[in-house]
């Protein structure tokens, strides 16, 4: 139970103050349900952990967990910035009015397109994957004739897993150039030499969903030992440090978040002390949550269809969705909690799997859990499924992609209308040489 959720008195799920049962009857199932204060509030600790305490530091959202237009509202009244990685999020961003001095474009083979884009929407900071785009960016500014701060996209060497951290792992990386292989000191050089752009700083990420804080404060630690090492070899100043997202959730039992100010007060604490060990300005502090600021937020509601026992074997409850919604359990053997949410009160007396509606055997969304006697025309929540469901959700089987629905004090709006099968063929279009003579279908119009 995350946020603002409750069991009501007739044992229904409420999130936001609204039944879910009476959410599915007014929008149907699949349904993404976005808890707005919960948001809200951990947008806020965020705020509060860092720029409030520490002012020389900056939370962004990573955008590519769970963005559109209302989240894009959302995050600029929270004050944070904000990471895209694309045109695609660049554009809704801009549409929704975010301050663009606060947007960070992040991506490790931007086009020229996206970079021009970038440049004519004035953002703050582009970050610089490789010697390529910084090659691309130095003449796109030329045209333009703008200065553009950026930032380095660097390989600490650290490979992060969720149970332990690996100091020399990889720099086999797609991701910005390596400080092992003395690539990334190369790039510095390059940057610091191009006319047009203004280097600001440096940038990394060591990977998702962490719950080991040393692995960060060991990041932290050799970053700091690059920037010392930019500084003796080359004379250079490093303003900026950012230092990534990736910071864990709970998902299911036995998963540990670290309070946010705990993460705050070891990232921040780390980067004073290397600067004062090694006689360095503090650089400003840059961390950028994506999954830890939507996930819990968001739970996806579904109708149980079919329910089928293998005697000895396993029981399959059967929903409305699956991996065109969420595709993270056959992508990642991810696991999930859930509740009934119209038993949302019952004990658990079965051990059943939950299936999507998918053609695959593998659109498992549960393997294992204990509910309740499950029976047709339940309705299933499946928690913390804010981030990377949404935005990583696709048509496949020619599924329409589900609704998004924002609810805060019994009040809910819809964000993103879901698909219809009219929706699906938009964008499909059929030479005329494909329509059998005199057949009338050619009236389907895009
Ligand atoms: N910054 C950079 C440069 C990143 O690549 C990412 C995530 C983040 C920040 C945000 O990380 P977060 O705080 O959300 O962990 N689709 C996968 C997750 C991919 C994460 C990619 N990069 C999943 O569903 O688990």
């Amino acid at each position: 139970m995350h946020g603002t959720m409750q069991i009501s008195q007739k044992g229904h799920l409420t999130i936001g103050g609204c039944d879910t049962v009476e959410l599915v009857k007014e929008f149907g199932t699949p349904l993404y349900v976005m808890d707005e204060e919960h948001l809200r509030n951990v947008c806020r600790e965020y705020y509060q952990a860092f720029m409030a305490k520490y002012p020389q530091s900056e939370v962004i959202y990573a955008s590519k967990a769970f963005f559109n237009l209302a989240m894009a509202r959302i995050i600029a009244q929270e004050k944070l910035g904000l990471d895209v990685v694309s045109g695609g999020e660049l554009y809704t961003a801009m549409k929704a009015g975010f301050p663009a001095e606060r947007i960070y474009f992040h991506g490790n083979n931007k086009s020229q397109e996206e970079i021009e884009y970038a440049l004519k929407s004035n953002i703050g900071r582009i970050v610089v994957d490789n010697p390529h785009e910084l090659a691309i960016l130095e003449d796109a500014a030329e045209k333009c004739k703008k200065k553009i701060k950026i930032l380095l996209r660097i390989q600490p060497g650290i490979e992060a897993h969720t149970h332990e951290y690996i100091k020399t792992g990889q720099i086999d990386s797609k991701f910005g150039m390596a400080i092992a292989t003395g690539q990334a000191l190369d790039m510095v050089k390059m940057a610091y030499a191009a006319k047009n752009v203004d280097l600001e700083g440096l940038h990394c990420h060591i990977g998702s969903q962490i719950f080991e804080i040393e692995s960060f404060r060991h990041t932290a630690e050799v970053m700091m030992g690059f920037v010392k090492q930019i500084k003796d070899n080359l004379g250079i100043g490093i303003a900026e440090l950012n230092l990534g997202g990736g910071f864990g959730v709970y998902y299911k039992e036995g998963d540990q978040p670290v309070p946010i100010n705990e993460f705050a007060d070891v990232i921040l604490g780390t980067v004073a002390q290397q600067a004062e060990k090694m006689g360095l300005q503090i650089p400003k502090v840059i961390i950028e949550p994506g999954r830890s600021i939507s996930c819990t937020a968001g739970t996806t509601l579904y109708t149980v269809g079919s329910i089928k026992h293998i005697p000895g074997i396993r029981n399959y409850v059967a929903v409305d969705g699956g991996m065109g919604d969420n595709p993270r359990p056959a992508l990642y053997q991810a696991k999930y909690e859930a509740i009934v949410a119209n038993k949302a009160d019952a004990s658990p007396e079965e051990m059943v799997s939950i299936t999507g509606k998918c053609c695959e055997s593998g659109d498992m969304l549960i393997w294992d859990i204990n509910l309740p006697k499950m029976e047709s025309g339940d309705i299933l929540a499946v928690a913390s499924t804010g981030a990377y469901n949404y935005s990583m959700s696709s048509n496949y089987n020619r599924l329409p992609r589900p609704a998004v629905v924002l609810v805060d004090n019994g009040k809910a709006e819809i964000i993103v209308a879901g698909e219809t099968y009219e929706d699906l063929i938009r964008n499909d279009v059929v030479p005329e040489r494909l329509w059998d003579n005199g057949k009338q279908l050619r009236t389907v119009s895009r």
